[in-house]
């Protein structure tokens, strides 16, 4: 979603914050802009597209001043364009937003009768028109944003800045993060810590309903009733050179790197010093937990998938899985047995948290599955879980799938052990399995170049498949999303078994098929379906280890990978599926770490 960053410095302030934004950008990338208050004056400029095109604004067109507020779009009210980039402005008060104004159409229309038009398309336009009404009224600047706050509905994080005023910053957060920096002699406000990482390491995070009034001496917060809130400062560690590109092309190439050490640090952490035993927090039990319900969205409901099936095998627990969008709007019966567990990297998507928030007080426990550990998730989920894969910068989730897959797998582990399904012995014995990951997936890097060259072929096609069967289904599922999304090829992934009821009509000449499929009890049925698509002349790709080829026959494309233990083949076959993607991105062209029309955190619905 939309990035917001806010400095009221000592210097100046527009370079810090456009450095600032490109640390967001990660969030949205329609347009950008800066306002900055310079002595009397307030000012703003803005830019379609990229931050570089802001880049190159400032540079011909400079914005002095001291205190600045900063705003990278992903559009939703109003399509791409400069009238509607932030920050918007309405007499003495500049305004950026993260979120949505559900409300904004009443206020536009009330605005419109005194006179005050829009020129945007915005719903934010709307509050700054009303901050600007309430201070023509009379009211002081703080007064008049307290009371524009008052009347919104919706979810937002905000950042208001205001002409001859070079020591104010107003924060607000209903929905969607905002937190609070500690400089010397300065003050920030940020979508998150990784914004401000190079400015401070002192944070303060900012509650549901909070407001922050911002000074250079430091920050007032007041809650949801309006009383003075304290709000714990925490420093917060991060490095630089997990927010750099480390010498690789691209965030997501580095991110694809980095998931032997990150998925061998997630099993450290959550295991015993000797990874013989589970580590997990002590609250998490599934003793008197009967039913289990899975819910994320994109990315995360894909691991939620194949974890359905770890959780059912291990444990015999019975499991849904859900879209965060359908789950939270549908009547799903929940109960006392039940457990929930809520899958997000970011922690903040706004359907999940809502999901979250729907079953509070309804189910046994709620379990959070996130990265980001200071997310809304990870604060009111009742148990929160880290998948520890570090920052994710990259559009296109990676390492974040492989680090949820491990702590779902060692949930499942936790539950057959609760349940009397696991003894010690096997749980070890699964843990020692484990153990093996990180080198799986160094073998599976190393076969990058005959990636590579596979996905020569899939830049010409418009379409293709994936199949696979078990847990390889929902690996087919997330290997066409990448695809989808980083070549903007049309991809779709489907049960093995499921082809001949309908898509098989697809299958000409022209359609790759990739078929992952690792030498298991299933091969053989996977491959009966491969030979349905051979003889319809498909273009198979089958992705297979050395015995499964051997045993398939002859078929047009293929990819070696290593012989992996059946437990471990969801995580090591996501490694072609992301470097599919990425080859194909790159010969097609794409923008890989900011694909068109994403962005990361999706805060609203
Ligand atoms: C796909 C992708 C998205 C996310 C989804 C959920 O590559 O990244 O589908 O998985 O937007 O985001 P989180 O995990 O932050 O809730």
């Amino acid at each position: 979603m939309c990035g917001i960053v806010g400095i009221l410095g000592r210097h100046q302030v527009a370079p810090i914050i456009l450095e600032a934004l490109r640390r967001l950008e990660y969030r949205g990338y329609d347009s950008a802009g800066i306002a900055t208050v310079n002595e009397s004056r307030l000012d703003r400029r803005r830019a379609l597209g990229k931050l570089v095109n802001l880049s190159d604004l400032l540079v011909h067109d400079p914005l002095p001043g001291k205190a600045g507020i900063g705003h990278t779009r992903w559009a939703t009210h109003g399509a791409p364009t400069v009238a509607n980039a932030h920050p918007h402005r309405a007499g003495r008060v500049a305004v950026v937003h993260n979120g949505i104004i559900e409300n904004f159409r009443t206020l536009r229309a009330e605005l419109a009768q005194v006179g005050l038009a829009h020129e945007s398309d915005t719903d934010t336009e709307t509050i700054a028109l009303l901050t600007r009404y309430y201070m023509d009224q009379g009211m002081a600047p703080q007064q008049a944003a307290f009371a524009t706050l008052d009347r919104l509905e919706g979810a937002f994080a905000l950042a208001f800045l205001f002409q001859g005023e070079d020591d104010l910053m107003i924060g607000a957060r209903q929905g969607s993060p905002l937190a609070v920096g500690h400089g010397e002699g300065e003050m920030y406000l940020g979508s998150d810590a990784l914004a401000l990482a190079p400015l401070t390491d002192r944070i303060t995070y900012l509650e549901e309903g909070d407001r922050v009034v911002i000074t250079r001496a430091g920050a007032q917060i007041t809650d949801a009733q309006g009383r003075r809130a304290n709000r714990p400062l925490t420093r917060v560690a991060l490095d630089q050179a997990m927010v750099d590109k480390a010498g690789h092309r691209h965030f997501m190439a580095k991110e694809i790197a980095e998931q032997p050490a990150v998925l061998g640090a997630a099993l450290g952490f959550h295991t015993s010093p000797e990874k013989t035993a589970l580590a997990l927090p002590e609250g998490l039990n599934f003793t008197s937990t009967d039913r289990l319900v899975l819910v994320a969205c994109g990315t995360g409901h894909y691991a939620a998938q194949v974890a359905k099936y770890w959780f059912e095998s291990l444990a015999g627990l019975p499991v849904e899985t859900d879209i965060a969008s359908e789950f939270r709007y549908r009547q799903p019966v929940l109960g006392a047995r039940m457990s929930a567990v809520f899958i997000s990297q970011s922690g903040e998507t706004a359907d999940t948290l809502a999901a979250l928030r729907h079953v509070q007080g309804a189910v046994a426990q709620t379990v959070g599955v996130v990265n980001v550990p200071t997310s809304s998730i990870a604060r009111e989920a009742d148990i929160a879980l880290p998948i520890l894969a570090g920052p994710e910068i990259s559009v296109a989730s990676t390492k974040a799938f492989t680090a949820q897959l491990m702590v779902l797998l060692l949930m499942a582990l936790k539950a057959g052990q609760d349940r009397g399904h696991l003894d010690a012995g096997a749980v070890a014995g699964h843990l020692a399995t484990l153990q093996r990951l990180p080198g799986l997936m160094r073998a599976a890097l190393d076969r990058e170049g005959e990636i590579a060259d596979l996905a020569q072929g899939l830049g010409g096609v418009n379409h293709a498949l994936f199949l696979g069967r078990g847990p390889m289904f929902p690996l087919a599922a997330e290997a066409a999303l990448k695809l989808k999304e980083l070549s903007y090829i049309h991809a779709e992934g489907y049960a093995s078994g499921e082809l001949k009821h309908g898509p098989i009509a697809l299958i000409d000449e022209m359609m790759p098929v990739v078929v992952l499929a690792p030498r298991d009890a299933l091969f053989a049925k996977t491959v009966s379906n491969m030979q349905e698509v051979l003889a319809r002349q498909g273009r198979v790709v089958l992705v297979s280890d050395r015995a499964g080829l051997a045993e398939a026959g002859p078929v047009p494309e293929s990819l070696v990978m290593p012989q992996v233990p059946d437990l471990l083949a969801p995580f090591v076959y996501a490694v072609p599926a992301q470097l599919l993607a990425y080859h194909a991105a790159l010969v097609r062209g794409t923008d890989v770490d900011q694909p068109r029309n994403l962005a990361k955190s999706v805060t609203v619905e």
